[in-house]
């Protein structure tokens, strides 16, 4: 039996349940279950905060896990990305209030930024020498500039939508993210023929999508 973690809510949920149903595994329905066997397959799905799977996978409490790219890398764990999936496609922006003029990275010099991906938001701007200090906070990042909080934020970006309702305006793409299957170093012989099957059929529906 393979133990895959998965997120418990929101849109990976979504598009990580419709994966499975497309690659023919049907889940038991036991709602507010943190773990569910598949009835016609070996594995096990476990529901996590997404924030955690990294760790439980790197740490072996699961042995694969479905992502998103971005809290993988912010993550920094040891665990290998098994397969790209194309799918909950997102980028991590830097915003800022839309009546601030941007004058390109130096506007971000001495500002105060609040995100929940401090440690890729660190690597870059020690990369471009911009120092500025980042606030972490875990949540409703979009409403830090209009509290006074922060100057500017750093949040995943998808339709744009939550930028506009809070009178943001994106000016750097500093990283694309896609769902990713990260898998746990040293998998057994006998996990490993599983993944390999789960991952031969999500090639057929990639395939089959081109
Ligand atoms: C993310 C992000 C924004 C929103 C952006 O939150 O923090 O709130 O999506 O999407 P949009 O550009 O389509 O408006 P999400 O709801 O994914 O999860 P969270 O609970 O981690 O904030
Ligand atoms: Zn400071
Ligand atoms: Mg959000």
């Amino acid at each position: 039996m393979l133990r895959i973690a998965v997120q418990s809510k929101g849109r990976l949920y979504e598009d990580t349940m419709f994966l499975f149903s497309e690659i023919g595994i049907k889940l038991g329905s036991a709602k507010r279950t943190l773990l569910i066997p598949a009835s016609n397959f070996p594995i096990e799905v476990l529901f996590l905060r997404d924030d955690d799977i990294p760790q439980s996978v790197a740490d072996g409490i699961a042995d694969v896990g479905i992502v998103g790219e971005n809290e993988f890398v912010e993550r920094a764990v040891e665990a290998n990305i098994e397969k790209r999936l194309g799918f909950s496609k997102c980028r991590l922006s830097l915003a800022i209030p839309k009546e601030e003029e941007y004058t390109g990275l130096q506007w971000f010099e001495g500002k105060k930024i609040a995100t929940s991906y401090s440690h890729i938001l660190n690597t870059f701007f020690a990369q471009k020498g911009i120092h500025a200090h980042t606030h972490l906070i875990t949540g409703s990042v979009e409403i830090a500039p209009s509290i006074g909080l922060s100057d500017a934020i750093f949040d995943i970006v998808s339709s744009g939508s939550t930028l506009v309702s809070n009178h943001l305006k994106e000016v750097e793409v500093i990283m694309k993210s896609e769902a990713v299957l990260i898998g746990t170093p040293g998998l057994s012989a006998d996990k490993q023929i599983i993944l390999d099957e789960l991952m031969f059929r999500i090639d057929a529906v990639q395939t089959a999508e081109g």
